[in-house]
């Protein structure tokens, strides 16, 4: 999904503007879990970036985001840092989680990324990108593929962001 689309939210703060796609989060919940008062799924709006006036923290915050559902940009105008090393973890029964300086071949040509979750189960609807069909149609990844490193979590947990703001 492009920015700008209606599914992609702008939360502008003093220090700090946060971008939501709600379309690309999987509820994995590293934002509430990082900063709780800047992400509370029951508010609204449900992002306040000035809730933390630690910017910076925010930022880092919305880095752990894996889905690349959340984006940023400081106010000072310094650019979403993308990890130096480019990584790939496939999450057991979910999409492929990868983390660098991307360039992803979208549907409206190559989008320059820092995140993202991507389909290999084939039914998303919303490709490159999981929109987490794989759960509707029960697939199941290889065995072999679950025991890659680094993944640590379960794909889904109980704490859902919200669909709007
Ligand atoms: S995928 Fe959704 S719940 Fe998980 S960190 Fe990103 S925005 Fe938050
Ligand atoms: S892996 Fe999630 S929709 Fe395909």
């Amino acid at each position: 999904m492009q920015h700008g689309d209606v599914t992609d939210r702008e939360y502008t703060g003093t220090g700090i503007v946060v971008r939501y796609d709600v379309t690309r989060c999987r509820h994995v919940a590293e934002c509430v879990r990082g900063a709780p008062e800047v992400f509370e799924p029951g508010r609204r709006p449900w992002i306040l970036p000035d809730a933390d006036p630690d910017a910076e923290h925010v930022a880092d915050v919305v880095r752990r985001c894996p889905t690349g559902a959340l984006h940023y940009q400081l106010a000072h105008g310094e650019p979403e840092r993308p990890d130096p090393t480019t990584t790939v973890t496939a999450v057991p029964d979910g999409p492929l989680l990868v983390r660098g300086d991307l360039r992803l071949n979208g549907p409206d040509g190559p989008v320059a990324e820092t995140r993202a979750a991507l389909c290999r189960c084939g039914s998303s609807a919303n490709k490159p990108f999981c929109d987490g069909s794989h759960e509707r149609v029960g697939w199941r990844s290889d065995a072999s593929t679950d025991e890659e490193p680094g993944c640590d979590r379960p794909h889904s947990e109980s704490v859902v962001p919200p669909s709007a703001t």
